[in-house]
């Protein structure tokens, strides 16, 4: 076997035969395989794509490549769930302890943001004390104890992915479906959860710009989780503006917190709930209400447990920005467009998100919508608040923002999109 000869294969449009998948993905994870190598093969299967038969292979050699984790000694069923990245998408951290509190216990591995899209261990992070790299033994401890656990994958899940995503996100070759499915669905697998739910998210501040081809990796990462015991549904949800009221690691972090209280801006709250649901759903869990564990507290103590667990102080008061800049209005009307991925570049300027994986983030830089589409608005109203450690950055921050509000006359009919789209499963 020789990678030459692999590469020829995909780039002359031929189907990968399973041997070829096995050994490719082996060599490149034991580092026989170059990165020029392998980034002029993921570059050949983002232009002339994968058999469902390819990407099952490719799937599995990659969970191959490391460890397999097993819950099975919690005597619960264990439910996870996954978003394919967006703007303001803090989702993760009211839905954790949300389900832990409904019954099933929720092993969530989560990452980093990279470039537009926040990451969920960096909003975790600016709680003071909160720690993201646990052991296998620690994350078991922590699950036992509260239910659920937020938290780093380890070095040995997937190792095969986190050298290959690393290097499609410097390639241009991260919007393949075919390696976006198979990298997301081999850590899941690995990570050995009962049920999964896939939130899958469509517009500009996404991956998938449109929602034909949002079903396809829908369709193709439920069919992944399926074929490997995985009971796996896919919510397809709006990306086209940021979810919730902020973008940005502390803001979000609050955010999350107005919600386990009881608050919180209704699409963030209607999202947590809707994926709530299919999560226990999927996981044959039929207790309480997730509404009722919002409103009852049980999902907040869940909440302060979890963080207390990983060393954060629940009380502890968030870092704030030390500069604001408030961006008004620019007229009297209908904001019917607050653009997602415009505002995710803002936020990532300012200092929330990184340009390369061992980047500092600032914990308090970010974004603040003080309106959203459908809302009223007024010339000069305060629309949008940017925070920043570093305000030399406000102007190039600013530049990221040109063309990414739309204010309709006063009277003119607008709907909002609905935040789920459909349903894959
Ligand atoms: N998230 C992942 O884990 N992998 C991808 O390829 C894209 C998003």
């Amino acid at each position: 076997m020789d990678a030459i000869s692999v590469i020829r294969a995909k780039r002359d449009r031929g189907e990968l035969t399973d041997p070829q998948i096995d050994w490719v993905i082996d060599a490149y994870t034991r580092g026989e395989v170059a990165d020029e190598q392998m980034s002029a093969l993921a570059m050949a299967i983002l232009l002339n794509g994968m058999t469902a038969r390819e990407i099952s292979r490719w799937t599995d050699a990659m969970i191959r490549s490391g460890e397999r984790m097993d819950f099975s000694s919690l005597g619960v069923p264990t439910a996870d769930k996954h978003s394919t990245g967006g703007v303001g998408d803090k989702i993760t951290l009211p839905l954790a302890p949300l389900v832990a509190a409904c019954g099933a216990a929720v092993p969530q591995l989560s990452g980093r943001g990279l470039g537009h899209t926040g990451g969920t261990l960096d909003k975790l992070e600016s709680i003071p004390g909160w720690r993201a790299l646990l052991s296998n033994e620690e994350m078991l401890d922590v699950l036992h104890g509260c239910g659920a656990v937020i938290c780093a994958a380890g070095d040995g899940l997937a190792p095969a992915d986190k050298k290959l995503y690393a290097l499609r996100d410097v390639t241009g070759t991260v919007e393949a479906i075919p390696l976006i499915a198979s990298s997301i669905m081999s850590k899941k697998i690995a990570e050995g959860t009962g049920a999964l739910v896939l939130d899958v998210k469509v517009g500009s501040g996404a991956f998938m710009k449109n929602l034909d081809d949002a079903r396809e990796l829908a369709r193709t990462m439920v069919g992944l989780g399926r074929s490997a015991g995985v009971a796996t549904v896919a919510l397809l949800t709006d990306m086209s503006t940021p979810l919730g009221l902020t973008a940005g690691n502390a803001l979000e972090v609050r955010e999350s917190v107005e919600v386990l209280a009881g608050g919180g801006p209704a699409d963030v709250v209607e999202l947590t709930l809707a994926l709530a649901r299919e999560m226990l759903a999927a996981a044959g869990v039929h207790g309480k209400d997730p509404a009722d564990a919002l409103r009852d507290g049980s999902a907040m103590d869940h909440w302060r447990r979890m963080i207390a667990a990983q060393g954060g102080d629940p009380d502890a008061p968030l870092p704030v920005a030390r500069e604001q800049h408030v961006v008004p209005a620019p007229a009297t009307g209908v904001l019917t467009a607050l653009d997602a991925y415009a505002v995710g570049v803002t936020a990532w300027r300012l200092g929330a998100g990184r340009a390369r994986k061992e980047d500092p983030v600032q914990a308090g830089a970010g974004v603040e919508l003080h309106a959203k589409p459908g809302d009223p608005v007024t010339a000069g109203q305060p629309l949008l608040t940017l925070h920043t450690d570093t305000p030399e950055r406000f102007p190039y921050a600013l530049e990221a923002l040109d063309g990414a509000v739309t204010v309709a006359p006063a009277g003119t009919a607008f709907t909002p999109a609905p935040i789920v789209l459909d349903r894959i499963g």
